[in-house]
């Protein structure tokens, strides 16, 4: 994870940690920037966010870091830039896999990126050395590295850069949308390439030394850096956002638009959906959705998936899910069935990695998704699904759309009940495609709030940890399936006995009547929204930042 940033032009240390906010979803637990002074490099680092580190300077050329800790605690002495000597201040994402053989002395952080530095430094200066060093590294890197004459120099294997030049002055950064505002073209690293700037632009080579030529891209409107608007909340925006979303995939996902993956999907022996986390719930929801239209599937979470001993055939279609398209999981994942069988992304980031590496990518269409919990992007992901399915089906989508309104209500009603809601341990249960809600409630719930949310599918209760409810164990119950009302009332009143304090959030009010506490919501969907309000309001309550949660980042590319 972690965000790199470089800089060539006026005010480079400023402009490099405007640019550097907007990486703060890659990893938040420390900053640091490095820059050419009177001929000498300095580094100046902080623990915390970009904010916690405020540096004059008129240079003109500047790397800057936002870290999400792999190797070493969360500490100055670990945050980047790293040197190891008067020339070089590098800022790396990824991990070195071969730092520990590579070391030339003693480092005096504890992370794997201060060898890059101390390779540098042995090898000398310019290209060749930069180059030199790049074919020892294993692993995923993407460095920058500042050398004292003012050159900034590029490195990538398996982590994304970018770079934009325009004018006299150029941008590198781990993701394009920090070129919003400075050039609507930019290039793409591909692995093994390297590269040399200064004001006069950017070379690019090959890690043996050759010299590539490279096409520009243009930056797509979804690469466009989004603001938290009224809202006070990137998580709360977002939330808001998915009318919108759930329009412009109404409108692109018409029946011609899916004919190939439909096609595929009927044709397919079977068809297996692989994600995490969040992206992963969306699996599992694809999997009742598309049973339900008699297709043959399964669910897995991708980094389990990798090392399974599951083998696809030819026939067998893989379905990888991922908000980001950078998940290193996924990314194994696919790696796994590449060249075996056919493969489709769904993602919502168009230039990532998964999108480029599959053989269908359909996109997910929520735009732009800054807060660490995912919320539209996952309504988006189960609605495309939800409209997959009801093609194979020939039938009308089931789920309805979310609008402003129905909004409004929910975050009053997660208000109400998260009022009353003070314990560290939340239960979460759920059936079928409700028991997929359950999960992803959970899952929000520990992130943002850091509660103990678990959940369950309702009728394991009796199997096991029934025996945890006690009085005032806090049970949350999604109920929206017709057909589960009663088993799922059963649940709320198991509970109910042993002196829980229930909350059910149904379509069927008047059937939870006397259980405790009633959400109605009038879909699915509905249920869904209100597991987000509900984590968000969780979080709210607590006074912790649902945007940044600790610990976290958005985009998880290591293993
Ligand atoms: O970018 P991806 O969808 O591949 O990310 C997968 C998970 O890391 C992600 O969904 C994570 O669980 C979220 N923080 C959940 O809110």
């Amino acid at each position: 994870m972690c965000g790199i940033v470089g800089f060539i032009g006026k005010n480079a240390v400023s402009n490099a940690m405007e640019k550097l906010r907007l990486l703060q979803y890659r990893g938040y637990d420390s900053v640091g920037v490095g820059f050419v002074e009177d001929g000498e490099i300095r580094i100046e680092k902080a623990v915390g966010k970009v904010d916690e580190l405020s540096v004059k300077s008129e240079s003109v050329r500047a790397v800057a870091h936002t870290r999400w800790a792999t190797h070493g605690k969360v500490c100055t002495r670990n945050a980047h830039p790293h040197a190891s000597g008067e020339n070089w201040a590098i800022v790396h994402n990824g991990i070195i896999e071969n730092y520990s053989e590579l070391a030339t002395g003693k480092t005096v952080s504890d992370t794997d990126s201060e060898v890059i530095a101390q390779l540098l430094e042995k090898y000398g200066n310019g290209l060749g050395s930069v180059i030199a060093c790049a074919q020892k590294l294993e692993g995923a890197f993407a460095v920058l590295a500042l050398e004292k004459s003012g050159k900034i120099y590029a490195i990538k294997q398996k982590s994304p850069l970018f770079v934009s030049e325009k004018n006299g002055e150029v941008v590198f950064a781990s993701d394009p949308v920090c070129f919003c505002g400075f050039s609507d073209t930019y290039y793409s690293f591909c692995d093994k390439e390297c590269a040399v700037a200064d004001e006069n632009g950017v070379e690019f080579y090959s890690f043996s030394g050759e010299r590539i030529a490279k096409t520009p891209q243009t930056l797509a409107v979804e690469y466009r850096a989004s603001e938290k608007g009224d809202f006070d909340t990137f998580m709360h925006k977002e939330i808001y956002d998915i009318p919108l979303a759930q329009s412009r995939i109404e409108q692109t996902y018409l029946p011609a638009f899916v004919s190939e993956v439909v096609s595929d999907i009927r044709h397919a022996d079977e068809v297996w959906f692989i994600g995490c986390g969040t992206a992963y719930h969306a699996c599992l929801f694809a999997v009742c959705v598309f049973e339900k239209a008699g297709v043959r599937c399964r669910a897995f979470i991708a980094s389990e998936f990798r090392y399974s001993d599951v083998v696809p055939t030819k026939n067998t279609l893989c379905v990888f899910v991922s908000q980001s398209g950078e998940t290193a999981d996924t990314l194994g994942a696919l790696e796994k069935v590449a060249g075996v069988c056919k493969t489709v992304a769904l993602t919502n980031v168009g230039y990532s990695a998964l999108a480029s590496a599959v053989n269908v990518c359909l996109p997910t269409l929520a735009g732009e998704e800054r807060a660490v919990a995912s919320t539209k992007a996952y309504a988006c992901q189960i609605f495309v699904f939800d409209i997959l399915a009801s093609v194979l089906n020939n039938a009308e989508p089931v789920m309805q759309k979310l609008d402003k309104n129905g909004l409004d209500y929910i975050f009053e009603e997660a208000k109400r009940v998260v009022k009353s809601f003070d314990k560290n341990e939340l239960f979460v249960l759920g059936r079928k495609a409700d028991y997929v809600t359950a999960l992803e409630c959970a899952l929000k719930v520990k992130e943002v709030s850091y509660v103990n949310a678990n959940a369950y599918p309702t009728g394991e209760l009796k199997h096991g940890f029934i025996a945890l409810i006690e009085e005032g164990t806090e049970v949350l119950i999604f109920a929206t399936d017709p057909i589960l009302y009663k088993k799922s009332l059963h649940g709320a009143r198991e509970c109910k006995s042993r002196g829980a304090k229930i909350t059910v959030v149904t379509t069927e009010p008047e059937m939870f009547e006397g259980v405790g506490n009633v959400v109605k919501v009038s879909s699915y969907l509905c249920s869904v929204a209100f597991a987000f309000a509900f984590a968000l309001e969780c979080a709210k309550k607590r006074n912790f930042d649902p945007d940044m949660p600790r610990n976290l980042a958005k985009s998880v590319t290591v293993e």
